[in-house]
């Protein structure tokens, strides 16, 4: 029995698969660029709230530029374990200034401080670039808080589309679509 919104069903498919051992966080994110190529990268999903789906970047990436462009996006998790596959489809919007300086708090100092060294997406001349970068940032900062990067936060993806893929013998596979309708989700299934 599907539950009656995409993020409970979400949310059920997390517990499943954390009990299996099952690592539910990275996922394929993809963008679209100006145009109109697709591209596509794997980040880190942490925290999944009632609007949506986050995760962390640097907002000049090129996968930020894309969205600063084009704001929607789609997801894709796949878990071989437990044959099961959630693709997820909406629009983007940039979380608040305190959300990401929330997230920002809890990372490692050296995370923090690479979020700074790097300009993520842009061409790098050398290895030693990046680590003279690196050690430039960790002086600044020295005996201090690392503040976040102005450049450098979160983003929610907000669903109108989640379809969920769940592996069943003889390629009769599960497929149940949510698709957003006003205030509530129709859900309605696909053949495999
Ligand atoms: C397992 C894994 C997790 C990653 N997590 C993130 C992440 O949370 N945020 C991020 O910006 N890049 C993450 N990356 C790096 C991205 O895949 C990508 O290389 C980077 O974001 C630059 O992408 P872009 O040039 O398309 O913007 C991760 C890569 C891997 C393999």
């Amino acid at each position: 029995m599907a539950s009656a919104n995409p993020i409970t069903e979400f949310q059920h498919a997390v517990e499943r698969a954390t009990s299996r051992g099952v690592d539910t966080i990275p996922v394929a994110l993809a963008t679209v660029g100006a145009d109109g190529r697709p591209s596509l990268r794997i980040v880190l999903c942490k925290y999944v709230d009632e609007r949506g789906f986050i995760f962390h970047t640097n907002y000049n990436s090129r996968k930020g530029r894309e969205l600063a462009g084009n704001m929607t996006a789609a997801l894709c998790f796949h878990w071989p374990t437990l044959e099961e596959q959630i693709r997820v489809e909406g629009t983007v919007e940039q979380l608040t200034a305190a959300e990401s300086d929330g997230y920002f708090r809890e990372r490692p100092r050296g995370s923090q401080i690479g979020a700074w060294a790097s300009e993520q997406s842009a061409e790098l001349p050398s290895r030693e670039a990046l680590e003279e970068r690196y050690r430039r940032f960790e002086e600044k900062f020295a005996g201090v808080d690392v503040v976040r990067p102005p450049f450098w936060g979160g983003y929610r993806v907000v669903p109108d589309r989640v379809a969920f893929w769940y592996g069943r013998p003889d390629r009769l596979h599960d497929r149940v679509v949510y698709l957003q309708a006003g205030n509530n989700w129709r859900i309605t299934r696909l053949f495999p």
